[in-house]
């Protein structure tokens, strides 16, 4: 059969929600210009939604209620995955891989904890397992570390991957307002969910992070080996103080190549918000937009930047996986691999360098500097700069260190909310991007 003749590529669409709606309106849209990329045509074959009923832009011969018996159908050659959750897509993309399907999916929290599972059905049946949308969106950062870095050393991978609480973060450093409040914003904007927890307390982005990490460093990284903290507890306070070290405060997922004194290599992946200079090429990334910047031992630092959720630039990326995968069906091959051969160790929180910026009310009187400075220097921690705000009832001391291992940073926090003199720990806050 000629590159022109070959058999239609039939595609299975499982939901029609945001994203699964605007891959079908590109995929009908674009159906000559996809047919010369793929060299055959994609065909829907069928789209799989929870309500028969509700009224779509597509023709309802291809709507079905039954995604089992629609991703085992002999005339679909690859299954793209938009429904989210976690136990029904896993059933289905793997009866799917079983029965020889390609599976484009978007799905983070499945892939965070079940790659593994995943990747292995896919490499016994021969068939691809591609994601590119599970983390950020529209942004290319997958096929970039699974690809075009293949013959480099990745360090790290540092990043805004989650838009709803850089729009809350964002938004709460432009107009000074408190969380609550900006959250409320955001829901009535359509920027939150109605139930924000997966969002603003860091599980979503944990997830992005164990997919990253677990692809950066050829190790297997679940959602579990992540540390996590969210947003919630970040006030308009802490906002304002970070403006006046000249920084921002951002949710970070950071997962990074660690080497311990002995040359032991170990993986650090973790999720918190954090000051970021505003020199700092993420310090300007706003609203709900995401970036990620990679740093290669060869290729040195790159920043991917764009949206990263939303109906058209996530389903951009599911296209891009999905002419992959047709291609692949259309001229042979297989996309690459899940490696996992490296299988770094993932080092705990306590043990990973870091800076802290303490923020402390404390009683307005000599020796109280020295006696604070003194539980910092017990446990081997440096500081870096001391700043005295307010004074008698409302002094406060802003002290933002060296880096040192964060169980020794966590110590000396604990220490200090024992003394008398400090009278509250009332932030206590990680710096990154800095190099000292
Ligand atoms: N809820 C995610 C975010 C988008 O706010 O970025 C989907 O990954």
């Amino acid at each position: 059969m000629t590159e022109h003749s070959h058999r239609p590529i039939g595609v299975a669409v499982l939901g029609m929600g945001n994203v699964g709606a605007e891959v079908v309106r590109i995929l009908l849209q674009n159906a000559d210009d996809l047919q010369a990329r793929v060299g055959a045509p994609i065909e829907i074959r069928g789209i799989a939604v929870a309500d028969l009923g509700k009224a779509r832009a597509c023709a309802t011969s291809l709507l079905t209620d039954d995604p089992a018996a629609l991703v085992k159908r002999p005339d679909v050659d690859i299954v793209v995955e938009l429904i989210g959750g976690i136990d029904v897509p896993r059933t289905l993309i793997a009866s799917a891989l079983e029965h020889g399907k390609s599976v484009v999916t978007a799905n983070k929290a499945l892939l965070a904890d079940y790659t593994g599972e995943l990747a292995t059905l896919a490499a016994d049946a021969k068939v691809d397992l591609y994601f590119e949308a599970s983390v950020a969106g529209a942004i290319p950062v997958i096929r970039p570390l699974m690809q075009s870095l293949a013959g480099d050393t990745v360090q790290r991978v540092a990043g805004i991957v989650n838009g709803t609480t850089n729009f809350i973060l964002s938004a709460m450093d432009a107009d000074g307002e408190d969380y609550d409040v900006v959250l409320a914003e955001a829901g009535r904007l359509g920027y939150a969910e109605a139930d924000p927890t997966a969002d603003v307390e860091g599980y979503d982005a944990a997830a992005k992070a164990a997919i990253l990490a677990s692809i950066a460093f050829h190790s297997r990284v679940t959602a579990g080996d992540v540390h996590r903290e969210g947003i919630s507890s970040i006030t308009a306070a802490d906002l304002a103080s970070a403006a006046t070290l000249d920084c921002t405060i951002k949710l970070l997922s950071i997962c990074e190549r660690i080497v311990d004194s002995a040359g032991r290599q170990r993986i650090s992946a973790r999720v918190y918000p954090a000051l970021v200079p505003l020199t700092h090429p993420l310090a300007s990334v706003n609203g709900a937009f995401n970036a990620v910047v990679v740093e290669a031992e060869n290729a040195g630092r790159l920043m991917f930047y764009g949206q990263g959720a939303g109906g058209a630039p996530t389903a951009s990326a599911v296209l891009g996986d999905l002419v992959m995968a047709a291609r692949n069906k259309v001229h042979g091959g297989r996309g690459p691999l899940e490696s996992t051969y490296a299988s770094l160790p993932i080092a705990p929180m306590g043990d990973v360098n870091t800076r802290y910026y303490v923020s402390m009310k404390v009683a307005d009187r000599p020796g109280v500097l020295a006696t604070v400075a003194g539980e910092f220097s017990a446990r081997n921690v440096s500081i870096a700069t001391v700043r005295q705000e307010g004074a008698e009832e409302n002094a406060r001391l802003i002290v933002v260190t060296h880096r040192a291992p964060d169980s020794a940073l966590s110590e000396t926090v604990d220490a200090l909310t024992e003394l008398d003199s400090v009278l509250s720990v009332s932030s206590v806050l990680r710096l990154e991007g800095t190099d000292d």
